[in-house]
């Protein structure tokens, strides 16, 4: 390994010094952004404060002396223009699962003569999940879902998204393969027969440019606690293009989203902004470190993170070439840069193993069902040096056989 050329790689790298807003745990790489990003020094500094000072102090008057009662708008504007949203469209507030609901049931009921639903067969569970939930509560006459091959969706979009088609769901960057899809080119076909699209942003804010208003998204989710780092059950946020929100019917219908929530009207009267997708009382604390952790964003180049994204991801596979074991490993992330997230997945008999070795190694890395070992890059904290340090220490690992030790083969709740 020439760490050498690595350091160099390092120096002239645009977004080094983003490095150091971050708490990197000692000696670690940590390789694992795509499931849960790292902490920046600003949040553990805004979470104190939060607590120590604006709750314990200011108490129930924080809502309107430090503006709690603004959080979900004030965080949806700072991540307005990481998703390529004008002001306006995006707001902070519960998870995926629950923002999918809101928006899958708003969608379906602008499109009164349409039933069907069309997601892909390896889309993240929730997100089916979600269909399959809202099409028990509205019954299969209203609301069907249909999955279907990704690789074929892509390829010939008009056999599956047609004039039946209410809504298409699409997550951007499949969760196991990495592989991502030409989103443009889908919504501009789904758009074409009559069909409104809801994107899952989930691998792609902050690990990528993502331009919903160019790409003429209807609705978009997507959480903060994998690239955009807002910690562990960040609060998620949901985009509604501007031309919905007028006749917007979202059915989670709470006192937050309501036109004037202290008036304490019985009857609910949507706010006729993005507001009328938030239902109850923001979580002050997990949103407070999101806002921090989003100041993280502050003059980056999306197009340069990009890049660097790809090039830490194209040094990992160079590097990894270089040794026998590397054969093992099937790289089931497409090989053409471009149609990839921000990670690759490599199939292995014992990645499960592998990747419990590798963390022990204090190279954090993730596995999925059934074998597949994930690595994950992000470029505001990731070195080229870290990449080279954590092929070798996976090289020990593989050469020494070293995973094979029965303390590896325990599987862990959380994998
Ligand atoms: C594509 C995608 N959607 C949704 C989720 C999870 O949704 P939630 O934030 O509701 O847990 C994940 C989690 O990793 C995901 O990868």
């Amino acid at each position: 390994m020439d760490f050498t050329v690595l350091a160099e790689r390092d120096n002239a790298d645009p977004l080094a010094a983003k490095r150091d807003l971050f708490r990197i745990p000692a000696d670690t790489i940590y390789l694992d952004g795509n499931s849960l990003g790292l902490m920046t020094h600003a949040t553990a500094e805004r979470v104190q404060d939060v607590v120590q000072r604006q709750w314990a102090d200011d108490g129930i008057k924080s809502w309107n002396l430090h503006d709690w009662v603004n959080l979900p708008s004030l965080v949806g504007e700072k991540l307005a223009p990481i998703i390529g949203a004008a002001p306006g469209q995006v707001i902070c507030c519960d998870s995926i699962s629950v923002n999918l609901f809101k928006v899958l049931s708003a969608a379906v009921k602008l499109q009164e003569d349409r039933t069907q639903i069309v997601s892909t067969q390896d889309n993240f569970p929730t997100d089916l999940y979600m269909v399959q939930g809202l099409s028990q509560l509205l019954g299969a006459q209203r609301c069907e879902l249909t999955t279907v091959d990704e690789l074929e969706l892509v390829e010939q979009p008009s056999r599956f998204i047609n004039q039946q088609t209410a809504v298409v769901l699409l997550t951007e960057v499949n969760f196991r393969t990495g592989r991502r899809l030409p989103l443009q080119q889908l919504i501009e076909h789904a758009h074409a027969v009559g069909a409104l699209v809801v994107v899952d942003l989930a691998h792609s804010a902050g690990a990528m440019p993502v331009e919903l208003d160019t790409w003429r998204a209807d609705f978009a989710v997507g959480c903060t606690y994998k690239y955009l780092n807002g910690g562990p059950g960040a609060p998620a946020f949901v985009y509604v293009a501007e031309r919905h929100l007028q006749r917007l019917n979202q059915p989670l219908a709470g006192w937050f989203g309501h036109a004037q929530p202290f008036a304490f009207d019985p009857v609910y009267q949507p706010a006729d902004t993005i507001k009328q997708m938030l239902s109850g009382t923001p979580s002050v604390l997990a949103m407070s470190a999101v806002d921090a952790a989003l100041d993280a964003f502050a003059g980056v180049d999306l197009h340069q993170l990009r890049e660097k994204s790809l090039a830490l991801s194209e040094l990992f596979l160079e590097l990894l070439a270089n040794y026998d074991f590397a054969n093992a490993f099937e790289c089931i992330s497409p090989a053409e840069p471009q149609a990839r997230g921000s990670q690759l997945s490599f199939a292995h008999d014992d990645a499960y193993a592998i990747c419990q070795a590798l963390i022990e190694a204090k190279v954090i890395a993730d596995f999925r069902a059934p074998n597949y070992l994930r690595v994950g890059f992000t470029p505001l904290y990731t070195s080229y040096t870290d990449i080279g340090v954590a092929v070798e220490r996976l090289a020990t690992i593989m050469q020494e056989e070293s995973y094979r030790a029965p303390r590896f083969q325990q599987r862990h709740a959380v994998t």
